[in-house]
């Protein structure tokens, strides 16, 4: 697939080195191409241009800047070149102000995560949340002692969800879909929880797993 990256960070560069490893064709967005310049040379084959060409190139989008410019990162994007696309959003909604003993303040509230505010204002988009609950250098073919690891993803579009649970099975990672753009509200939360350790104990080696007696 044609996967345009929006987002120059360790999340964006983390995601796109795995969509090349298993064949896809990657260009990453950034405001300022020059700053990705020494990443694209020790990664041939990614391409690196603005915002608005890496949505235009991406049969499938990934939203991969900081929380509180994702909306205008994705306005800078173009809404005609997100609309009808997957978009994996990988952010989450973390406010400016320090943690309180290791736990990261959001600018959201519990009945309105990032992910429905992208989704209400680009409608046309089919945001499916994924990647935002584990530290990006786990992100690609993790190895964990308990096995596969979940990965919660939720959105409105059931096409979007079953194109992304496909990826996620390439990259190493057992898929639990918690149903509508609603559920954001509590999955976005799970990076406030899996960053709690890293934050009081400097341990960031974990990732979320979905246990059942079925
Ligand atoms: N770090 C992790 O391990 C991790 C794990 C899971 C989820 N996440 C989430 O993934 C997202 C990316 O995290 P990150 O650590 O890779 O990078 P980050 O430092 O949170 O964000 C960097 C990106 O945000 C963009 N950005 C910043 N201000 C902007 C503005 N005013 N307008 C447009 N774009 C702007 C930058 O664009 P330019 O390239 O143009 O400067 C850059 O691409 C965040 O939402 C984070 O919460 C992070």
């Amino acid at each position: 697939m044609k996967v345009g990256i929006l987002g120059s960070g360790e999340v964006a560069k983390a995601l796109a080195a795995g969509f090349l490893k298993h064949g896809h064709e990657v260009m990453l967005g950034t405001r300022t191409t020059s700053k990705l310049a020494e990443w694209a040379a020790k990664n041939p084959g990614a391409i690196v241009a603005g915002f608005a060409a890496t949505a235009r190139f991406g049969e499938l989008v990934v939203l991969a800047v900081k929380g509180s410019a994702a909306a205008d990162a994705l306005r800078d994007a173009g809404a005609a070149n997100l609309a009808g696309k997957p978009v994996i959003d990988a952010t989450n909604p973390i406010a400016d102000a320090p943690p309180a003993h290791g736990v990261l303040k959001f600018f959201t509230s519990l009945d309105e995560s990032l992910m429905e505010r992208l989704q209400r204002e680009f409608g046309a988009a089919r945001f499916v949340k994924a990647f935002n609950s584990v530290g990006n250098a786990c992100m690609v073919d993790p190895r964990f002692k308990g096995g596969r690891p979940t990965m919660f993803i939720c959105g409105n579009d059931e096409a979007a969800k079953q194109l992304v649970s496909g990826i996620l099975d390439q990259f190493g990672w057992e898929t639990a879909d918690m149903g509508r753009v609603e559920a954001a509200r509590a999955i976005e939360p799970l990076c406030m929880l899996w960053c709690i350790p890293g934050l009081l104990q400097n341990d960031w080696t974990h990732a979320f797993k979905l246990l059942t007696t079925r």
